[in-house]
C-alpha cells in the first residue's frame, strides 16, 4: 500500500486522454444539433384545441414545406399564416439555409414567439394590423391555414394574404370552403390530401392559384 493518495487515482495515457476529449467535444456538438432540430420539430408546441390547433402529420408538413421552397425559389421569401408546422418544417430543411430562403410565421399563439424575429403576432380579426417592416407584396408565396371554416374568417385572412403576397397563394382549409376560396382568392382545389396528426371530422384540402404538382 502506497502512502500517497495520488497513487490511487487511475491515470490515462496522453493519447487516451486526447481521444476522450475529442469524443466529448463531438457528442457535445451532436447534442447542440439535436436541440436545434427539436426546437423546430412539428409538435414541439402542443396542440391547444381552444385555438383551433390541429398540426399536420410529418409527411404533410414536409410536402407543403417542399412545395413552398420550390415555388419561392432561391433567396425567396415565404410567409406562413397560422401554419406553424410548415414554418417548423421549413426551418428543418437544409436546402432552406443553403438556398438563402427566409420564412416568417404569422401566428396568434404567442408560444411561437420563441422563434424570435421570425415570429409576428397575427390576429385575423385585425387583418392589416401588421408590423411596418412586413412590406406589401414582399413574399414570393404565402401559405394560410385559417383557424375557422367560415366565410367571415376567410374574408379577413384574404385581406392579409393579398397584402403580403407577390402573387402565389397556397390555402389549406376544409373542402366545404371551396366556393369561398374560388370567389375570394381565385383558388383551385388540389387533389393532394393534407393529413393531420389527429383525424379531423371535416374533409380537408389545399387550394392554389398557380401551376402546382399538388393539383394532380
Ligand atoms: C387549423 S390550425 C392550422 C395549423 C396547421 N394545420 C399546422 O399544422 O401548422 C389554425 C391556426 O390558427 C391559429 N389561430 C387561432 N386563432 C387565431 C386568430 N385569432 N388569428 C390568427 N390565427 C389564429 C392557431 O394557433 C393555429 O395555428
Amino acid at each position: 500500500m502506497s502512502d500517497s493518495d495520488d497513487d490511487d487515482v487511475p491515470q490515462l495515457s496522453a493519447d487516451t486522454l486526447a481521444a476522450l476529449q475529442e469524443f466529448y467535444a463531438e457528442t457535445g456538438r451532436a447534442g447542440q444539433d439535436t436541440a436545434k432540430t427539436d426546437k423546430f420539430s412539428v409538435g414541439a408546441v402542443e396542440e391547444d384545441w381552444r385555438m383551433s390547433q390541429f398540426w399536420y402529420s410529418e409527411e404533410t408538413a414536409s410536402r407543403l414545406a417542399e412545395e413552398l421552397l420550390q415555388q419561392a425559389g432561391e433567396h425567396g421569401r415565404i410567409a406562413c399564416l397560422s401554419a406553424p408546422s410548415v414554418y417548423q418544417k421549413l426551418k428543418q430543411l437544409e436546402s432552406v439555409r443553403s438556398e438563402g430562403v427566409s420564412a416568417v410565421l404569422l401566428e396568434f399563439d404567442r408560444r411561437f414567439a420563441a422563434y424570435g424575429d421570425e415570429f409576428v403576432f397575427y390576429d385575423y380579426n385585425n387583418p392589416l394590423c401588421l408590423p411596418e417592416d412586413l412590406l406589401p407584396q414582399s413574399f414570393d408565396i404565402v401559405i394560410a391555414d385559417p383557424p375557422y371554416l367560415s366565410e367571415e374568417c376567410l374574408s379577413k385572412v384574404t385581406l392579409t394574404v393579398k397584402h403580403l403576397t407577390k402573387g402565389k397563394i397556397l390555402l389549406c382549409t376544409g373542402a366545404i370552403m371551396e366556393e369561398h376560396a374560388g370567389k375570394l382568392l381565385d383558388l383551385k382545389m388540389c387533389s393532394f390530401l393534407p393529413k393531420h396528426n389527429h383525424n379531423l371530422a371535416n374533409e380537408f384540402r389545399c387550394y392554389v392559384n398557380y401551376e402546382s404538382r399538388l393539383l394532380s
